[in-house]
């Protein structure tokens, strides 16, 4: 177990390939990814269970699977997710579901011996106006963007947890928080899905169709960050073998698109060749949307995937996996 000040650990985890490893929601965008990933390096002790195998909101049930399964390794990718209209609807399960996953599963991980555990957030934790790009320590210095702070409330309540965890029993528990996320096992649904897998759907059906224009809200002016899934996975591996630290860190590709360049590189990757409209009359949303990965860059990790490669191997999955 490393001190609570500890920046860096040891190569434990990326050299034991046969040490027992749970990857909660393995199932998931960013589960799934962190699986593929672990099982490209050779690991070969990985525990899964679906949710409809494993509720991680009953807390016995989380219990007796740690009691019998002891995993060294956690990885906690499983969550509540959905986008602004979800969170509006149903934010008693957003702060609910997200505060029984996560408290059941650090603490019966920490109970039942694993060496370490990270623990996955996202951008939303962060003040609405936080400075851009977004540093670590603007955690709680400003008040949460309304739209999701039921679900922003317990992903600082799960860092603060895996703190304090540290602090009082010197165990090795870590958070990432990612940028925008996108690649294979997206959601693509037409109404609830975010604006990359929205967008590539939109320009799939819109060219399955033949239509001469696609309608896109707003500007096209806002800056947003995104982050191929396979990236993530990769700098889940990294900060597990090389961080051990209080502080969460970000995870981010540092690097900023308008909406209107995103939606330009996505229609021609789908190869819709009709029109792409922009209704100025809708809203805009934030108007710039950066994380600050500098800590994570000083560590040593660097993201690999371009989003143009990163946009094609997704419509790839894309056309071999939603059905059309
Ligand atoms: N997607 C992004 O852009 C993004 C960005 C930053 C951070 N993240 C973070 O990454 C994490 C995973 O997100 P994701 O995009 O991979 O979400 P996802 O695709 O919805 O995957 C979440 C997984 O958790 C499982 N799960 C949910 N409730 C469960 C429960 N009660 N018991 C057992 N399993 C349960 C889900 O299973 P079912 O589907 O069967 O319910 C699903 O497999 C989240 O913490 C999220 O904040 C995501």
């Amino acid at each position: 177990m490393g001190s609570a000040t500890n920046e860096t650990t040891s190569d434990s985890f990326i050299s034991d390939k046969s040490a027992k490893i749970f990857v909660a929601g393995h199932r998931g965008l960013v589960g799934s990814a962190i699986v593929r990933k672990l099982q490209a390096l050779g690991y070969s002790n990985l525990v899964l269970r679906t949710h409809a195998a494993l509720d991680l909101t009953r807390q016995t049930d989380v219990e007796s699977f740690f009691a019998t399964e002891k995993p060294q390794f956690v990885v906690l990718a499983a969550a509540k997710v959905g986008g602004i209209h979800a969170n509006n609807t149903y934010p008693a399960d957003f702060i609910a579901i997200n505060l029984q996953i996560q408290t059941n599963v650090i603490d019966s991980a920490y109970r039942y011996g694993a060496k370490k555990l990270l623990f996955l957030g996202s951008s939303c934790i962060y003040p609405k106006f936080a400075p851009q790009p977004i540093p670590e320590d603007a955690l709680l210095t400003g008040p949460l963007e309304p739209t999701n702070e039921w679900y922003a409330v317990a992903k600082i309540a799960g860092i603060k947890m895996c703190q304090a965890y540290r602090i009082q029993y010197g165990w090795d528990a870590i958070s990432g928080m990612p940028t925008n996320l996108y690649g294979p096992y997206d959601n693509f649904h037409p109404e609830n899905s975010h604006v990359l897998p929205a967008l590539m759907r939109r320009f799939h059906e819109a060219k399955v169709k033949g239509a001469k224009e696609v309608v896109v809200w707003g500007t096209g002016s806002p800056l947003r960050e995104f982050l191929h899934v396979d990236d993530l996975a990769d700098a889940v591996v990294f900060l597990m073998n090389k961080y051990s630290g209080l502080e969460h860190v970000n995870v981010g590709s540092g690097k900023e698109v308008t909406i209107k360049e995103l939606a330009e590189l996505v229609k021609e990757v789908v190869g819709f060749e009709g029109e792409l409209v922009w209704d100025s009359t809708k809203p805009d949303g934030t108007p710039r949307k950066l994380m600050d990965s500098a800590k994570l860059a000083g560590l040593g990790w660097t993201p690999k995937i371009s989003l143009k490669d990163g946009l094609v191997d997704t419509y790839k999955w894309y056309l071999e996996n939603v059905k059309q």
